[in-house]
């Protein structure tokens, strides 16, 4: 199964009988990805911890980018100079930029919303700032990522009102077209539409329909892990994977949780995003297929073992529990340690459910998954 176009080919390799999943490569400029995947947050004020060629040595074949911030600061002319963001942050593997008003509007929490765009206060300068689509995508053609994301109209994910929700997601639509038409590089960069809706189905449905409509290579599906419960949150993943169609790659934007990543690629989700496994490692927090060791914790103190034995990362090969834990207070050493590890834990579970997808083995993989993950062996 294949859906080919010049700036992204998808190739379906195996189907899960009785899962959704699927596993993939999808072909992109810069580089050739295998699916199911998972995309760190890999640019300058954002990711903390590691660079370009450590990324590259974890098996990172796709990372994010951040829209707002490299519009401001390095600016558009340096980018433009430097021509696009994969030449000035030397990553040569493909790369992933988010639209911006998220952004805006879950960090800043100052931002304003009209169906012009997003009204913002510039947080280096206090200048007041419109991202309108056509600024969003102008922003995006310049930093030259293999796939752009449209500008949406973002409602917190546990919003009640529904005049606004459903507001958000036709001005979503609109915004959609907007950004289609903006778009001044469609052979060389893919923007992925956003479906809508939070948790309200109709509206989800609705919106996924109108974005199978347009002319284009892959959907996002947003809106989601904002704090609702997963009995919440999963069924509107499976509601929005049965619209979208199965050739094009469907990606799930801010989940990075090991139970989520797993749950949602049996509903299927072929790619995922977020900050999660680099900000835990901040805060000393290590995952494992056990789930997450706090390092700060006392009981580390003494514990000479490697914070997963069977993980081949550079700091599992080196470092030892207790060392992390006495060091884990001093931000940055720790704090990039654990990152690799993290990367490393983020990278292998979707190497191992490639794997059982392919084997024909995913639905054992799962039940091992979550017996494993709660059966609070630490
Ligand atoms: N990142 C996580 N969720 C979202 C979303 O709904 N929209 C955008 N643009 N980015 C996101
Ligand atoms: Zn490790």
């Amino acid at each position: 199964m294949a859906f080919k176009t010049p700036s992204l080919s998808f190739f379906v390799q195996a189907e899960c009988k009785t899962t959704r999943a699927r596993s993939g490569v999808m072909k992109l400029p810069h580089y050739s990805v295998k699916t199911p995947v998972f995309m760190p947050v890999g640019t300058q004020g954002t990711m903390k911890g590691l660079l370009p060629e450590q990324l590259e040595d974890l098996d990172c074949e796709i990372i994010l980018g951040n829209t707002y911030h490299l519009g401001n600061r390095p600016g558009t002319d340096v980018l433009e100079k430097a021509g696009g963001l994969h030449k000035f942050m030397s990553w040569k593997r493909a790369l992933l930029t988010d639209s911006g008003g998220f952004q805006m509007v879950s960090l800043l929490k100052l931002a304003e919303i009209t169906e012009e765009g997003v009204k913002f206060k510039s947080p280096y300068d206090n200048s007041e700032i419109m991202l309108t689509p056509e600024k969003s995508i102008e922003i995006q053609n310049c930093i030259g990522a293999d796939i752009i994301m449209q500008l949406d109209d973002v409602v917190q994910t546990t919003y009640q009102d529904y005049n606004r929700i459903k507001e958000a997601t036709e001005r979503t639509s609109r915004w959609l077209d907007r950004c289609l038409k903006a778009h001044k590089r469609p052979s060389e960069q893919n923007i992925f539409p956003i479906v809508q809706g939070l948790l309200n189905g109709e509206l989800r449905e609705k919106s996924a329909r109108e974005h199978m409509t347009k002319n284009v290579n892959g959907f996002a599906i947003g809106g989601l892990s904002g704090g609702e419960s997963k009995d919440e949150f999963w069924p509107m993943v499976h509601l929005s994977t049965g619209v979208l169609d199965k050739y094009r790659p469907r990606y799930l934007m801010g989940v990075g949780m090991a139970i989520d990543l797993v749950v949602c690629v049996a509903l299927g989700v072929d790619m995922f995003d977020c900050v999660f496994p680099t900000r835990t490692a901040r805060f000393g927090c290590a995952l494992t297929s056990k789930g997450q060791l706090n390092l700060k914790q006392k009981k580390y103190s003494m514990d000479l073992n490697p914070i997963d034995k069977d993980c081949n990362c550079s700091t599992c090969k080196t470092y030892t529990r207790a060392y992390l834990h006495c060091i884990v207070t001093m931000e940055t050493v720790a704090c990039h340690l654990l990152s690799v590890h993290n990367i490393a834990f983020q990278m292998r579970l979707m190497q191992k459910m490639r794997e059982n997808i392919e084997n024909g083995t995913f639905p054992e993989f799962v039940h091992n998954f979550v017996n494993e993950l709660y059966s609070n062996g630490n």
